[in-house]
């Protein structure tokens, strides 16, 4: 326990929320449970929750560098970062460069169809309602968010799609389809939220397409953790390997 962490404002499938003496701050412990399929399938899994941590404060300094608005202030333990503390838009923002998975099952797109431009979908974010699709009309009418803010949101996500794509392909991997979530910070911005890792995104090797992501745990593979660590140690710099002890 860190003395920064306070009383817990909310508990997620893998990240734990905490008030911080900062009313503008939360602290988001990345822990090492990991689900999939509407939480149908569960495990535990040592490191995950550090190695998720790490490749999404890099992935959120990456993006800050290009202009983009992103929750975080720093990573104080290799599993918990000290973020803005946002007012979250219950949208689940997915961009796709490649069809695969639950697309293949509900359209008919062929097996790793290159999708340009990328394909953009809005889930509800509601786990009574299992995140169904929605669309411009129904979010604007539930009052999740106007059209000016949709369009914004679609606009920072192509240019995380654009940022992350090109520095993940110059490290070898493809960056097949991700899922961000968005907030309010307390002047009314829309700030980049939540994680960008191998748990929400799909990291493909670009010459085998192997997976590096939660596929592999989708589908009951081994060597989840193995993956997300090739994925820490090609995104971190030597500095940064260094400095949490990663070889
Ligand atoms: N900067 C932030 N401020 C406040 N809440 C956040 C922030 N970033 C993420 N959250 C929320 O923290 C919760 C915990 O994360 P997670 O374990 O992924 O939960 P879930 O199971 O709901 O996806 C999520 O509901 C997410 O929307
Ligand atoms: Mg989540």
């Amino acid at each position: 326990m860190t003395d920064v962490k306070k009383e817990l404002l909310y508990t997620g499938k893998a990240k734990n929320v905490y008030k911080t003496e900062n009313d503008d701050e939360v602290l988001i412990e990345f822990r090492d449970d990991i689900t999939a399929l509407d939480g149908g399938k569960k495990d535990t899994l040592n490191k995950k929750g550090a190695y998720n941590a790490l490749i999404s404060s890099k992935f959120f300094k990456i993006l800050e560098d290009e202009g983009i608005l992103t929750q975080f202030i720093k990573l104080i333990n290799e599993n918990e970062m000290i973020a803005k503390s946002l007012d979250m838009i219950p949208l689940e923002v997915i961009c796709r460069n490649i069809a695969t998975g639950s697309l293949l099952r509900k359209y008919p797109f062929h097996k790793n169809q290159h999708l340009q431009p990328p394909v953009l979908q809005f889930d509800y974010k509601n786990d009574v309602y299992h995140d169904p699709m929605l669309n411009d009309s129904i979010i604007i009418a539930l009052e999740i968010a106007t059209e000016e803010q949709l369009q914004q949101i679609r606009q920072i996500t192509l240019k995380i799609n654009k940022v992350l794509s090109e520095f993940l392909y110059e490290r070898g991997l493809i960056l097949v389809d991700f899922k961000v979530e968005f907030g309010f910070d307390k002047d009314g911005n829309i700030v980049l939220g939540d994680e960008i890792s191998p748990d929400t995104t799909r990291l493909w090797d670009s010459e085998t397409h192997k997976n590096f992501d939660k596929d592999i745990f989708r589908k009951g593979e081994e060597g989840v953790v193995d993956a997300y660590e090739v994925v820490v140690n090609l995104v971190l710099n030597d500095e940064e390997k260094q400095k949490w002890n990663i070889d």
